[in-house]
């Protein structure tokens, strides 16, 4: 570098090399310039453009995660409708959407835990909140059945959000090749069916009054290059994710917002993990930073440290992501396969003390007839 470029210019250090911006004055002509200079100005001003690329990106983030206001749900309609809302997140949901004053459709599998759901929502928020419970069984009913009943639970409510949060997964990890055909049907039709049927029975409301938010909770699995040990949850996700971008497109137009959350860890009984902690948080912090973004971008990461957790990962190359993935669900699948094995060494030990029982039963009988 010349002398004149040295006496002009302003330093910088970028990223601890010695990189030095030189911001020409207007006596510096480029002509006159040399090429190794000419070389460092340009990657300086680059460096320059990517560092306010970053820092735009940065308060952007900081902006949609903490200091945005979230949308008033209630001019989307006065119900919603979550899925899967007897437990986890779509239970933790229901609350969250009761305390923003929404009435709420509840539909889940087992009448008793709809009862107890919906009991403990009205007790808590009082008669301002409605709550009304549709029983499906998204692995045993035909999709028609599963419409119908949709259809009817919902005529003439103003359904406003829908949060297709139903999801099941492996109980614990396996190999494609191990996956009973039960479990295999049963994870295609309530990750894809449950979705796709919901949402074309509340749709059509939606389309007439032109508002709706429609939220459908995928994983942050779609991500990553592999999901290895639990291939068809994965592949059910990647689903949701493409109808859910599709779907934006299609209805944005009519005023009818859709979202697909892409949430790592959570502390449900799916990850069968029982505490909570920053990176993995219960139910209720997830519900309450999705919330949040509910009717905003068509793609996100809600809770903020799944969000670095995903950018951190992001920088590591594809393989180590891979094996890290790999590793950490077979340990799993040793875990799972010990404690059923442990379960069925308890039924067999169970069932011949059954046995004796009635054996003795039966010589107390005939003890007492005899005398
Ligand atoms: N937890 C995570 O780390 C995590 C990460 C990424 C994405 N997700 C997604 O988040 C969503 C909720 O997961 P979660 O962790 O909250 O799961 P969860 O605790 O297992 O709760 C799942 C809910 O779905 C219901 N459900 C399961 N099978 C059903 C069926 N056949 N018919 C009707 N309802 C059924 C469950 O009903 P019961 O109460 O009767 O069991 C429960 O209410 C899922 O879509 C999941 O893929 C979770």
């Amino acid at each position: 570098m010349n002398d004149k470029c040295r006496q002009s210019g302003m330093w910088l250090i970028l990223r601890g090399q010695e990189s030095q911006i030189h911001w020409a004055s207007a006596s510096d002509d480029p002509s006159t310039m040399e090429l190794p200079d000419l070389v460092l100005m340009a990657a300086s001003i680059l460096g320059f453009i990517a560092l306010c690329k970053t820092l735009v990106r940065l308060v952007r983030w900081a902006w949609t995660m903490f200091l945005r206001p979230p949308k008033n749900l209630k001019e989307y309609g006065s119900w919603a409708l979550v899925t899967g809302s007897t437990d986890g997140i779509g239970k933790a949901m229901a609350f969250e959407l009761a305390s923003k004053g929404l009435s709420l459709v509840l539909v889940g599998r087992n009448p008793c835990k709809l009862e107890a759901v919906s009991n403990e929502i009205r007790e808590r928020h009082g008669e301002g909140v409605e709550v009304k419970n549709i029983v499906i069984d998204f692995a045993k009913l035909s999709e028609e059945e599963i419409a119908r009943r949709i259809d009817e639970g919902i005529k003439g409510m103003d359904v406003g959000v829908l949060v297709n949060n139903v999801g099941l997964a492996y109980p614990y990890p396996r190999f494609f090749h191990e996956v009973n055909l039960e479990l295999m049907e049963s994870v295609g039709r309530v990750n894809i069916g449950g979705t796709t049927w919901v949402t074309r029975s509340v749709l059509p409301g939606m389309l007439k009054k032109k508002k709706g938010a429609i939220i459908n909770i995928g994983s942050a699995s779609v991500w990553l290059q592999s999901y290895p040990l639990a291939t068809l949850y994965a592949a059910t996700k990647a689903y949701m994710a493409m109808f859910s971008k599709s779907i934006s497109m299609e209805y944005r137009q009519y005023g009818i917002d859709v979202q697909c959350q892409f949430p790592l860890l959570v502390a449900t009984k799916m990850t069968l993990i029982k505490r909570s902690s920053l990176l993995i948080p219960s139910p209720e912090t997830f519900s309450k930073a999705s919330i949040r973004w509910f009717g905003y971008e068509h793609e996100c990461t809600p809770y903020w440290p799944h969000s670095v957790q995903w950018y951190v990962s992001s920088l590591l190359p594809n393989a180590l992501l891979d094996w890290c993935v790999l590793r950490y669900f077979l340990g799993m699948r040793t875990r799972g396969q010990a404690k059923e094995r442990k379960k069925s060494r308890v039924r067999v030990l169970v069932r011949p003390t059954a046995m004796l029982k009635k054996i003795f039963f039966f010589f107390f009988l005939l003890l007492l007839f005899t005398y």
